[in-house]
């Protein structure tokens, strides 16, 4: 899959961005969704939350590549202007880096998309380092790591207690010295993503972390207000939820009293 157009965001000036301008990032899965967000966003991830707000799954562990791929393809489709980075699921990476290599080339091609992202626990950083010399760029994630859910005992913030501390700023520092090109850090005490942010040369994108952050990311149905649920650290921009109940409600109202459709809303015989 080629693309025509060159005025894309390039991983060179997400890189420029560290310390400067913010970077604006969504996560988006379909293509009408991608169309709305491309003229205002750096970066569109098509996150493995896909399997939570959209397939209604208890948790990212069930996500699958053919998925990413799907949905991959769809935000490709309909963004022009944003790099598309799409998140590597959960067994897709950890095995080894051949393995890692495999899906990411996969993804890559079958999608067109600019990235991938991992969640980096320290464990993984040879494999972001296999990959990063091989020609695929990486994003790391630290902290809060979604995929992680079982092992950690629920979706936790990190280092709010001083003995978690030195493993996220470890996460921080193995996934930039591995080559990631960007690190998102979820769930993490404001001080201590402020403390990663300084010590890494590699832009930090929170979510659930501190201002500071050198960019912030959302998932778009989190700040739509369309998932039942609403972690702390969202701020809601919409309630679709509520607009869409409503107008179901309208129509199955207006459906069986019979207003719709009204006759501007109906085909009629035509002369010749
Ligand atoms: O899957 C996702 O949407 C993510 C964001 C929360 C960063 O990884």
């Amino acid at each position: 899959m080629s693309e025509k157009t060159t005025s894309r965001i390039t991983i060179t000036d997400i890189s420029q961005r560290k310390g400067s301008e913010k970077i604006v990032m969504l996560t988006a899965y379909t293509t009408p969704i991608a169309r709305l967000l491309d003229p205002h966003v750096d970066i569109l991830l098509v996150g493995d939350s896909v399997g939570m707000v959209l397939h209604g799954l208890p948790s990212t562990l069930a996500v699958t590549l053919e998925m990413m791929v799907l949905h991959g393809r769809a935000v490709m489709r309909g963004s022009s202007h944003a790099l598309v980075v799409v998140d590597m699921p959960f067994g897709t990476y950890e095995g080894s880096a051949v393995s890692a290599h495999r899906a990411a080339v996969r993804l890559m091609q079958e999608t067109g998309c600019h990235a991938v992202k991992v969640e980096s626990g320290c464990g993984i950083a040879e494999t972001i380092r296999f990959l990063t010399e091989r020609g695929i760029p990486v994003m790391g994630h630290i902290g809060l790591r979604p995929q992680a859910v079982n092992t950690d005992g629920g979706f936790k913030a990190k280092g709010r207690l001083e003995r978690e501390r030195e493993k996220v700023l470890e996460e921080a520092r193995s996934a930039q010295e591995a080559g990631a090109f960007a690190i998102v850090i979820e769930g993490v005490a404001a001080e201590l993503a402020d403390q990663v942010t300084k010590e890494v040369a590699v832009p930090t994108i929170g979510i659930g972390a501190s201002p500071n952050c050198d960019g912030q990311v959302l998932v778009i149905d989190d700040m739509l207000g369309l998932f039942e649920w609403t972690p702390k650290f969202v701020r809601r921009y919409a309630n679709l939820r509520e607009t869409i109940s409503r107008a179901a409600q309208t129509y199955a109202k207006d459906v069986r009293s019979g207003s719709f459709p009204d006759g501007a809303e109906v085909y009629s015989f035509k002369a010749k």
